[in-house]
Formats: C-alpha cells, sequence, structure tokens
C-alpha cells in the first residue's frame, strides 16, 4: 500500500526536489490508493508534476493541462501582467488575441482578471486546442496555423495581441530538462535555428489584425530579446523590452 511517506522515499528516489511538497499534491488529488499509486509512477517515470495532476497553478489560477501540453511557466505572468497594464487604458469589450495558447493560460488569466474583453486563443496544436477549451470558453478558441486560426471578423479589431510563441533554437532543444523535452510537444518549444523562427511570422503578420493603438507583447528569452524587438521594428511598430526579475520574465512589447 502508498502511504505519504512511501510517496516521499519513492519521489525523492526518482530525483525530485520537492519531495514532500509534491506528495502532498499526489495524495490531495488521488481518489484512492490505487489512483495514488498511479500518479506516483507517472511522476517517477518523468511525466511534470502539472501533467501527472492535470492542472498547473498560473497566475492565481488553476489551469487544466493535459498530456504533451505546455506546462504554463511562472515567468509567463508578466505577459498576463502586461496584457492587463493596457487593456486598463482600453474601454469595455477590447479585443484580446493569445496566439500560440497552449493550455490557454495566459488568455484565462486575462479573462479571469477582465471578464469584459473579447479574449480569443489559438493553437496549431490539436491536443493544446483540446485544453485550452477546457479552459476558456470553447468557441472562443481556435485551431491553425497562427493567424490562418484566427475568425475573420477579427480582423483589424485586436486591441492587444500576445504570443508565448516556441523561442528555444533546434539546437539547445536536446539541452533541455527532460521534462519538457520528452513530454511537451516538440512543436511548443522548437523555436527553429535562431529561436525566433515562429516570432518573425507572428511579427510580419501581425499588422492587418491590429485595431489603431494597439500592443503587441511577446514573451522571448533575454539573450534573444533585442533581436525579438528587431522583428517588431521591422513590422513597424515601436518597441520596449521588459524584464521582470521577481517571476524571471522577458517581453518585448510593440505598438
Ligand atoms: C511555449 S508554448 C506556450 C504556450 C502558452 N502560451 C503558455 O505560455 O503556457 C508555445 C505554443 O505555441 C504553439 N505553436 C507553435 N507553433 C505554432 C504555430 N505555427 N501556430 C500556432 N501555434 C503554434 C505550440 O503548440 C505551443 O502550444
Amino acid at each position: 500500500m502508498t502511504t505519504a511517506s512511501t510517496v516521499v522515499a519513492r519521489l525523492r528516489a526518482a530525483g525530485c526536489v520537492f519531495a514532500e511538497e509534491e506528495a502532498e499534491l499526489l495524495v490531495g488529488q488521488a481518489a484512492d490508493a490505487t489512483d495514488l499509486d498511479r500518479l506516483v509512477a507517472a511522476r517517477v517515470a518523468g511525466l511534470p508534476l502539472e501533467q501527472v495532476l492535470g492542472w498547473a497553478e498560473f497566475a492565481g489560477l488553476r489551469v487544466v493541462v493535459e498530456p504533451g501540453v505546455f506546462v504554463p511557466r511562472r515567468r509567463t505572468t508578466l505577459l498576463v501582467r502586461l496584457v492587463l497594464d493596457r487593456l486598463a487604458r482600453r474601454g469595455d469589450g477590447a479585443v484580446v488575441v493569445d496566439l500560440c495558447c497552449g493550455s490557454g493560460a495566459v488568455a484565462a488569466a486575462v479573462r479571469a482578471a477582465r471578464p469584459d474583453a473579447d479574449v480569443h486563443a489559438a493553437d496549431l496544436d490539436p491536443a493544446a486546442v483540446a485544453c485550452a477549451r477546457r479552459n476558456l470558453s470553447p468557441a472562443t478558441v481556435h485551431e491553425g496555423d497562427l493567424f490562418d486560426a484566427l475568425p475573420r471578423h477579427l480582423l483589424g479589431r485586436v486591441d492587444v495581441l500576445v504570443a508565448n510563441a516556441p523561442y528555444v533554437p533546434t539546437g539547445d532543444v536536446a539541452l533541455m530538462p527532460h521534462e519538457a523535452r520528452d513530454h511537451e510537444h516538440r512543436v511548443a518549444l522548437d523555436g527553429g535555428g535562431d529561436g525566433l523562427d515562429v516570432q518573425r511570422r507572428v511579427a510580419a503578420g501581425a499588422r492587418p489584425w491590429l485595431a489603431p493603438g494597439a500592443t503587441v507583447l511577446v514573451e522571448t528569452g533575454r539573450h534573444q530579446a533585442e533581436r525579438s524587438a528587431a522583428l517588431l521594428r521591422a513590422a513597424g511598430l515601436r518597441t520596449e523590452v521588459v524584464l521582470d526579475d521577481e517571476v524571471g520574465g522577458c517581453a518585448v512589447l510593440g505598438r
């Protein structure tokens, strides 16, 4: 039989640094002893804790996370804060689009804080879309390649376009922790040769979708921030790099 102390021991033996905290969460999540055994086995096999639990804590919300879907990171709460800053200057009904939405965590956090906003999310990966539809109103989650996924009625109406597109250079994916490279879909991680292939396409395609005075927000790596900003400038936007040391976030804001 699996008890709390044996869970801690199994997790510790598997190299989990926060074995006690994880054990508490797994015990709390399990329906019964058999279920607990299954959850612990999955975690010991290397699945991210959030995929084992089926949820992640993000910006004060419990966000559903399904197998293969990118686990929302704390650093990405910077994007939420910046979207809400921008929305504070727009009226009710402002349109927000979360491109490359994954679980839909950013869109869900924005919608929770601003229920009046018209929030849409989109992703290429059917697993991410299915997951985001559990975190958001299903009809507001669209499937497809970047802007191709969006309903045409949003053309020229997007007040805030936010994207945490993959930005890990292809050559660095192999250096990522096993949890990420084995259990998050490659399309969620691999940003191409310099890591900026998807951001480049976001920047190039954004203009027709933006409302006057709109803001574009892109998460990026600190060492890539100047190149990410240059992509938005090439699309005719004025840019600013925003760092948040508390959450470890880096974003480029384009207006
Ligand atoms: C780094 S994850 C971020 C997920 C989510 N925004 C978050 O912060 O938790 C990148 C996401 O981009 C999606 N993606 C990659 N290429 C895409 C494309 N061409 N069109 C739409 N989504 C894409 C992946 O499926 C993945 O869900």
